[in-house]
């Protein structure tokens, strides 16, 4: 579960997305946060599957950050949290540091392509990225048996194309939540998420 200051942090986070959409900012200039409620659940899932082992692809300024960060805090574990665009993560290293959660994030500077493949046994993984990469990302991932992988915007932007990829992969047990701007949450039953069955 997020603290108060934690809730407080990505509530001023929202609102300076909103502020941001109202002004009608450039795409590359706005800020594109996760849904409150879905930084909500994420923390509250990724406790729950006390997930030790954390990664996230577009960590952007932090919103998503500081929800898996918490949820590490509760289990003991660590999180990556890989972005491309400096600025963005520079604020959410401000964040996290004024929030001390930073001992729990690792922060990595990199098109997530070029790096996943350092990570393995990894437990609870949120794709948040480019919408295109979303298939190419997830069969990048070396997952931990029984890890859970979610997707944000999948009713959003009607990312029909993942949610059947990942169905179709032996043994994945998926299902899209009307949370936020749709969230696809699915459980992998180990090994690489990359073979379809
Ligand atoms: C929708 S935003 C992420 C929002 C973030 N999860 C949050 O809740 O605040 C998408 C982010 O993904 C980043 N991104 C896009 N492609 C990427 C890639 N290949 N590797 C790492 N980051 C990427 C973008 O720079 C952008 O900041």
């Amino acid at each position: 579960m997020l603290n108060e200051r934690e809730r407080e942090a990505i509530a001023g986070l929202w609102a300076e997305k909103l502020a941001q959409d109202a002004r009608g900012l450039p795409r590359d200039e706005r800020h594109r946060n996760l849904e409150p409620d879905s930084a909500e659940f994420i923390c509250a899932l990724a406790a729950g599957c006390h997930a030790r082992a954390l990664l996230e692809i577009g960590g952007s300024s932090g919103l998503s950050t500081i929800a898996l960060a918490a949820a590490a805090r509760q289990t003991g574990g660590r999180l990556v949290s890989i972005e491309v665009e400096r600025s963005r993560q520079e604020k959410a290293r401000r964040r996290l540091r004024a929030l001390g959660l930073s001992d729990r994030v690792e922060f990595v500077l990199a098109d997530a392509a070029t790096v996943l493949d350092r990570y393995e046994g990894l437990e609870f993984v949120l794709l948040d990225c480019e919408k295109e990469d979303y298939v190419r990302f997830a069969g990048m991932l070396r997952l931990a048996p029984g890890a859970v992988v979610v997707a944000d915007n999948i009713l959003s932007h009607e990312l029909w194309d993942y949610v059947r990829h990942v169905r179709r992969l032996a043994g994945v047990e998926s299902v899209t939540l009307p949370i936020g701007k749709g969230l696809e949450v699915s459980r992998f039953p180990g090994g690489s998420a990359g073979s379809i069955g």
